[in-house]
């Protein structure tokens, strides 16, 4: 099988990218409870981007092959993992040696979303991780009985996805990014209150609506000063929730007054923490209200294209230039 190489980490992303080369290796046996997914396609997500420069959460030794990421079909399974023989997956795989993006990938069952045949598998390679995060993320909304919720990185896909679902929860969402175009699109798309980062008047209007709204909760994608613009714009009893770095800047500029008599906090959220909370019924019922929703069409990942392993450097450089013009999937060369 055919399998995409990282020999070593590189904090020049550009470098990173173009040293990404594709070998060949012996097929492995899956073992109890492991299934062997033959890989349809895996998405370059901003934590893989993160984990080639040796900037995740997890490293790992290399050379390796990246990719948390994919979708696929199980063709052989090991005890106690034959009744996945044939079916269709999701799966998100972090501690594996061998990440999504190669040809074929062995995973324990349990990091597996098991599909509906109806399932597309472009849109199942990017069902993993992201509408996950954006149900969790609104499970907090939900649990503090917030009725507005802040986020920025708001052209992405999490950010999408919160707001078709909290657009369902009767949830108002403040959005907020860095290019005027992003805020054309997602006017166009139906959203409603959208704030350019760069706007100079930005603070006081992103706190007018926080006020407004009552926007005691916010989603942070991106850490540095416009977390702490966020928090600082929100009122009493507010939380801004972590979940990324994009700037790769540390959260500042927080007043501490806010912390202090304003009953503010900032707190994080990890998806495999929050799928390990759950109960595995509900777990599937999620899942299965969640794919329901994606072959209907009304969910759907915005996909820009893909690339083959061939041209994975190019395909995933320029990708990088367009985040918000949707992921790019890596599919084995045909
Ligand atoms: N904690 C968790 O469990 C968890 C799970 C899933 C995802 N995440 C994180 O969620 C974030 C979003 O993921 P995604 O898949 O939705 O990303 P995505 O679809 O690739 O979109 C990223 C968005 O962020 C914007 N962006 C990039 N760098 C930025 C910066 N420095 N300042 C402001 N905006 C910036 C991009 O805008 P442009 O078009 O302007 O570049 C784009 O709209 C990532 O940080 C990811 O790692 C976390």
């Amino acid at each position: 099988m055919k399998k995409i190489v990282l020999s070593s980490y590189n904090k020049n992303i550009i470098r990173a990218l173009r040293s990404l080369h594709v070998e060949n290796c012996a097929l492995a046996q899956p073992k109890e409870n492991e299934v062997l997914i033959k890989v349809h396609a895996a998405p370059c997500n901003p934590s893989d981007i993160a984990f080639l420069m040796g900037d995740y959460n997890i490293v790992k030794e290399v050379p390796t092959v990246p990719g948390f990421e994919g979708s696929g079909i199980v063709v052989e399974a090991g005890e106690g993992a034959e009744d996945l023989i044939d079916r269709k997956v999701s799966f998100f795989i972090q501690e594996e040696k061998c990440g999504s993006w190669s040809e074929y990938i062995i995973s324990n069952r349990s990091k597996l979303v098991v599909l509906d045949d109806d399932m597309n598998m472009d849109q199942a390679a990017c069902f993993a991780i992201n509408p996950f995060t954006a149900r969790g993320l609104l499970d907090i909304a939900l649990l503090r009985d917030n009725h507005a919720v802040i986020q920025n990185a708001a052209g992405g896909q999490v950010a999408a996805f919160v707001r078709q679902m909290a657009g369902e929860m009767d949830i108002e969402v403040i959005d907020i990014v860095r290019k005027e175009e992003t805020v054309a699109r997602l006017k166009r798309e139906g959203a409603k209150h959208v704030l350019l980062e760069s706007d100079l008047q930005f603070e006081e209007k992103l706190k007018e609506l926080a006020g407004k709204l009552d926007a005691r909760l916010a989603f942070d994608a991106v850490g540095g000063t416009l977390a702490g613009q966020i928090f600082n714009a929100m009122p009493y009893d507010a939380e801004l929730v972590s979940y990324g770095g994009l700037s790769t800047k540390y959260i500042s500029g927080i007043d501490p007054m806010g912390l202090i008599f304003h009953d503010k906090i900032i707190s994080g959220f990890n998806l495999p923490e929050w799928r390990e909370q759950m109960d595995d019924d509900f777990f599937e019922q999620v899942s299965t209200e969640m794919q329901a929703q994606f072959i209907s069409g009304k969910f759907q990942t915005k996909i820009q294209g893909s690339v083959d392993f061939d041209n994975i450097g190019d395909g995933l450089i320029h990708c990088l230039r367009n985040l918000s013009k949707g992921k790019m999937l890596i599919k084995a060369n045909s």
